[in-house]
Order: structure tokens, then C-alpha cells, then sequence
């Protein structure tokens, strides 16, 4: 069999019903896992309904992760429909925009709870069950764990708190052969992303040029994470744990301006 199979393990996704974490589930699911699909968004239902149809296992539970007894309810539900949990895609997240002077209480708390504390309690929720035979938690980071981007406060300091708990946790848990990583999905055209620009003025031809400016010379996609989560969780990957890995096409480590001008006359002018 080969060592990217994930048949025989069961893997919770969180934020399964759409974005970067469908696509996450799909892989999964196509790769062998059974997966349970945990979101806010009954629209979760539909993305349990198409694996099903291709003959893939997965159950979707309504779940506020922010919430213990649900997320406690959602792992319950793996385990009794699957009998075991061996990986916990941490996806589901929020990003509404405000600076420090814009950010009241209540859109901190929500974005803290979401982002930050669901992650936490479903860690502690799947802990036990991870422990029986180790297993892989992957958290879904982004370069402003890292970087400022000034009207992205509350989320950023959310982010720079799972590059936290991803290192705390890889080191507590090796004991018990589990390993915790961090994936940055880079900037991705996911449906939201293309709707709040689109009520932005900025349009689908946009993004696309705008993402011809990027290193690798294009915005990412959402498989382009899901196939880096499903390589993580696998068994070729049993000696990493503790990374932060960045799927930006060169974005996090590009020091300048992107001028593509230059390309054109070779010429650069210092004055
Ligand atoms: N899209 C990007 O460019 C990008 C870049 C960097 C990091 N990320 C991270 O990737 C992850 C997925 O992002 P996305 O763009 O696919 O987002 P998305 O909004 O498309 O999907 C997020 C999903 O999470 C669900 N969700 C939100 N709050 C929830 C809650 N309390 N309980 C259960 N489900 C909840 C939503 O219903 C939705 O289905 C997030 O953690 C995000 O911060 C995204």
C-alpha cells in the first residue's frame, strides 16, 4: 500500500463544508480516511452527501467549535460511526478586517474564540483518542502569525497563537507519537475571498492579475494546501512535527517589490 494511504484512519475536519477545508476533506476521503465533517454551515451536509456518492465515508455534524460540548459531540460521533480519530485538520477560522482602534470587544472575542479557542478545545476533545495509537493535528496558520498586516489585528494575534499551540503541543505530544503541524495556505481564490472583493469592486480578472505579481507568478489554490495537509498526515511524513509550512508560492520569503518592469529592460536605476 502506499505510504500516502490514509485508509483505515478517520480524520476530523473542521470548516469541512467549504473553502480549504472541503477541499482538505475531499483529498482525505479520496486518499481512503473516513472523514467527519464538522462547520457552522449545513452546507456541510452537501460535502458529506458528494463523498458519499463516490463511494468515500463521511458523516457531517453542525457544530459550533467554539463551543466545548459541541465539538466534544462531534468527536463523539467519529468514534462511534468510525471506532477510532487519528488525525484533526484544525481549518475552520475567521477573518474579519479591523485595526487595534477598530476592533470592539465582541469582534475580538469572536474571532478569538473561533480562530484560537475552537483549536484548543478540539485538541483536548481529540487528545484521548489520538493517544491510543498516535496520530496528526494539523492547524491552519497564515504569514500574519508572523507579519504585521495592520487591519487584520485580532485575527493576526489569533494566528501567532496556534504557531504557539502547533509547537507547544508537537513537543508534549511526541511521547505519544502525535505529531502537530502548521500549514499556511498563502492567499487562495477560495468562494468568500472572490465574494468580499467582488463587494470590494474587485473582480475575478483582479485577483488573477494581482496574483501574477506573487514569486511562483499566481494565487494558490485550495488543493494546493489540501494535497501539503494530506502529505503531512500520512505515513511519509512520520518525522515531522513541530513545522510551520508555508504553500504561498514563495511568497513569505520574497524580501522586495515585486517590479516585474525590470524584467523588461534589465536596466536598474539607482539615483
Ligand atoms: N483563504 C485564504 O487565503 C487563507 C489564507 C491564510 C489562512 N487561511 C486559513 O485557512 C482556514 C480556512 O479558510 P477559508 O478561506 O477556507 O475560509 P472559509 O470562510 O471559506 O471557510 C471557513 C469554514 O469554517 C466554518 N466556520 C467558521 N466559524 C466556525 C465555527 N465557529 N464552528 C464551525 N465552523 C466554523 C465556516 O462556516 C466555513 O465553512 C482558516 O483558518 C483561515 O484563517 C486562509
Amino acid at each position: 500500500m502506499s505510504k500516502l494511504s490514509l485508509v483505515g484512519k478517520t480524520a476530523l475536519v473542521t470548516g469541512g463544508a467549504s473553502g480549504i477545508g472541503r477541499a482538505i476533506a475531499r483529498e482525505l476521503a479520496s486518499a481512503g480516511a473516513a472523514v467527519i465533517i464538522v462547520d457552522m454551515d449545513t452546507l456541510g451536509e452537501q460535502t458529506a452527501q458528494e463523498l458519499r456518492d463516490q463511494d468515500q465515508q463521511a458523516v457531517f455534524i453542525q457544530t459550533d467549535i467554539s463551543k466545548r460540548e459541541q465539538i466534544v459531540h462531534a468527536v463523539d460521533i467519529a468514534i462511534a460511526s468510525f471506532g477510532s480519530l487519528d488525525i484533526l485538520i484544525n481549518n475552520a477560522g475567521i477573518y474579519p478586517r479591523g485595526l487595534l482602534e477598530e476592533t470592539d470587544e465582541e469582534l475580538w472575542d469572536r474571532v478569538i474564540s473561533t480562530n484560537l479557542k475552537g483549536s484548543y478545545l478540539a485538541c483536548q476533545a481529540a487528545l484521548p483518542h489520538l493517544q491510543k495509537k498516535g496520530g496528526s493535528i494539523i492547524i491552519l496558520g497564515s504569514s500574519h502569525a508572523e507579519i504585521g498586516l495592520p487591519e487584520l489585528f485580532a485575527y493576526s494575534v489569533s494566528k501567532g497563537g496556534l504557531l504557539t499551540m502547533t509547537r507547544n503541543l508537537a513537543s508534549a505530544l511526541a511521547m505519544y507519537r502525535i505529531r502537530v503541524n502548521c500549514v499556511n495556505p498563502g492567499w487562495v481564490a477560495t468562494d468568500k475571498e472572490i465574494k468580499e472583493r467582488a463587494a470590494n469592486g474587485q473582480s475575478v480578472e483582479w485577483l488573477i492579475e494581482t496574483g501574477k505579481s506573487l514569486p511562483l507568478g499566481r494565487m494558490q489554490t485550495e488543493e494546493d494546501t489540501s494535497a501539503m495537509v494530506h502529505f503531512l498526515v500520512s505515513d511519509q511524513a512520520t518525522q515531522i512535527t513541530g513545522q510551520f509550512i508555508h504553500v504561498d508560492g514563495g511568497r513569505s520569503v520574497y524580501q522586495g517589490i515585486q517590479d516585474n518592469s525590470l524584467h523588461a529592460n534589465d536596466t536598474v536605476i539607482i539615483e
